[in-house]
């Protein structure tokens, strides 16, 4: 075991045994470009409990961390508030090292563990709203299906009046501080943001529902310790943010984001941004060239229109276009008003797929694609300038 790493005590009887993983830079998509960590908790009552694993590398880093606290092997039981491998990735190992008395998930967790590990042993399925008596502190866990996976449940515990909150509350940031309120505002707001856009965008109103169903325990929320990044002692802060951001905050914002092969799509772009602009509409302009499907995604969390341009390369949109629309469709935006764009040499098609695959996701698009052959002047940059005044005003009228 590595002497060097400590558990980090977040209240009475709930310590952090997690692992920090400085170097990972992509999540399933989602560019990490901080990092993040795996929040593992040990819950100490007269029996104890491990709330979840780490992802499969960072094994010991885990148990070096549990170990500073007591030996494993004490453990009598491990949770798994969630099947995805960056917390369950270890579990086998864990069990193997452990040996608990029982290893619980939800229902739907227990099927998932299975099908992932094909575990030779039984792991035991708690109900909503069940308990698990430690003998001084009870963990209470609440399904929260579809946040963000089938299995997903919350563990609270009482005593300590601390909620693991799984995924939700997270955020993908390295860091030694292990508390919120030790980290600089303006980073837990962005990497906050960056997290619930690229994260939770699809679930929101399940998100809604969740907050309204844990108002409704009336269960006391001192601290919410989540899965990934820092721990909040003041949660205010972040559930007030949640219930913004899951409500669908309009800012009035426009995205224009585009692809460019020789940089005719590009004049296009600064065109309809100069319409937009002149309309008052706050408007931010995003190359895909220097910024990534995460960083898109994250700007039009509560924008309120995006214009997408592309090249027409081999009769289709330009490959880092399509991947942004993919990834966008997964995402599921809501209230966006949108509008296609593009420069072209001769059959032009990448604009026309655009507005398609925009109205596929429910965005209501603004006008015909605005398009321009070869390299656009005087008349084409009218144009453009236009067609940002058009969805200025369409961006006006849905406000
Ligand atoms: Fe952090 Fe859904 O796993």
């Amino acid at each position: 075991m590595n002497g060097s790493l400590e558990a980090v005590r977040v209240s009475n009887h709930v310590y952090w045994v997690g692992a920090i993983d400085w170097n990972v830079r992509d999540f399933h998509g989602y560019s990490t470009r901080r990092g993040s960590t795996y929040n593992a908790y040990l819950v100490v009552g007269d029996r104890i409990a491990l709330v979840d694993t780490v992802k499969r590398p960072f094994l010991g880093e885990m148990l070096a961390r549990v170990s500073s606290v007591l030996p494993p092997d004490r453990i009598d039981y491990v949770v798994c508030n969630h099947a995805e491998m960056d917390h369950s990735g270890s579990l086998p190992e864990v069990l193997a090292a452990v040996g608990p008395e029982q290893a619980l998930a939800s229902k739907a967790g227990v099927s998932a563990l299975q099908e992932h590990f094909h575990l030779d042993r039984a792991l035991a399925a708690v109900s909503d709203l069940g308990t698990l008596d430690l003998s001084g502190v009870t963990l209470t866990f609440v399904e929260a299906r579809m946040l963000h996976w089938p299995d997903s449940m919350l563990t609270y515990v009482a005593e300590d009046k601390l909620l693991l909150s799984n995924d939700a509350f997270g955020m993908h940031l390295a860091s030694g501080e292990r508390f919120a309120d030790q980290i600089p505002e303006h980073l837990l707001e962005e990497e906050a943001r960056r997290y619930f856009a690229n994260i939770l965008t699809p679930f929101t109103p399940l998100i809604l529902k969740l907050l309204e169903r844990v108002k409704g325990l009336g269960i006391p929320i001192d601290t919410i310790a989540p899965s990934h990044g820092p721990v909040w002692r003041n949660p205010g802060w972040i559930v007030e943010r949640y219930a913004r951001w899951s409500a669908g905050e309009a800012t009035g914002k426009a995205v224009v984001v585009y692809d460019t092969m020789w940089g005719s799509t590009e004049k296009l772009a600064l065109a309809i941004a100069e319409g937009l602009i002149a309309e008052g509409v706050p408007t931010k302009v995003m190359s895909l060239k220097a910024n990534d499907r995460s960083d898109v995604v994250a700007e039009l969390m509560g924008a309120s229109a995006v214009a997408i341009g592309s090249p027409t390369l081999n009769n289709n949109v330009f490959p880092t276009v399509a991947d942004l629309l993919v990834y966008l469709k997964g995402l599921r935006p809501r209230k966006l008003v949108g509008a296609a764009f593009g420069s072209y040499g001769w059959s032009g098609e990448a604009p026309k797929q655009i507005a398609e695959a925009l109205g596929e996701m429910k965005v209501e698009v603004v006008g015909e694609p605005l398009t321009s052959k070869y390299v656009p002047e005087r008349e084409a940059l009218a144009r453009g300038v236009a067609f940002g005044r058009e969805i200025a005003a369409a961006v006006k009228q849905k406000a």
